[in-house]
């Protein structure tokens, strides 16, 4: 299997994470991409049209994406058990959807920074795009602690992907000094071999 990969995404850690965590690492090729809604660069626009990473071309049938429906196939294909069975996989799935949040959101902030000329930049879009973030980690806190606490399912994966990609592009932003339960619940995941083997570095 060929990934479409970029170590900077929350979305291919996501991906990582699982293979890491799963030992499996070996299954698929990585297939650097990297580009931008405006300059799609090297990223699949043939196998994903919507030109986002991660895509997974498999042998058997046609590329998958996004990361949700990756991490489902491989979760499924290699016995990783990061889906639990009903009623808990419908709270995973959430946490999962809140997580994926954040990450998207945050992207947004760094492309609206990074991509949109100083011109054109809306501080209060920028700023919009922070709050849903701020009031999702506060979900997070008030509803969902003792679920992290539990045993490792993909909600909390997509989870530390989202916290490591705020503390990756925007520390600045400070999110422990608010957020302190889930900043020692995350202390504890970053330090996992398989978040600690994909963490974002440049
Ligand atoms: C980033 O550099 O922040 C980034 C790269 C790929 C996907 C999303 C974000």
């Amino acid at each position: 299997m060929r990934l479409y990969h970029a170590p900077a995404s929350p979305f291919v850690r996501k991906v990582m994470v699982l293979l890491h965590e799963a030992r499996a690492t070996d299954r698929v090729t990585l297939v650097p991409a990297s580009g931008n809604p405006l300059d799609p660069g090297t990223l699949p626009v043939d196998r994903n049209p919507l030109g986002k990473i991660p895509a997974l071309e498999r042998p058997d049938g046609p590329t998958l994406y996004d990361s949700r429906v990756i991490t489902r196939y491989l979760d499924d294909l290699l016995h990783g058990g990061l889906y639990p069975a009903a009623p808990r996989l419908w709270d995973t799935l959430v946490i999962e959807a809140t997580g994926d949040g954040i990450a998207e959101a945050a992207v947004l902030m760094r492309y609206e920074t990074h991509l949109r000329p100083e011109a054109s930049r809306s501080p209060a879009w920028a700023e919009a795009q922070w709050q849903k973030i701020a009031r999702a980690l506060t979900a997070l806190e008030e509803r969902w602690m003792s679920h992290l606490s539990g045993p490792l399912d993909m909600g909390q994966i997509a989870v530390g992907c989202a916290l490591g990609y705020l503390d990756f592009r925007h520390a600045e932003r400070d999110w422990r000094a608010v957020h302190p339960a889930l900043a020692a619940w995350f202390g504890a995941v970053e330090a996992r071999p398989a978040m600690r083997a994909t963490a974002p570095d440049a």
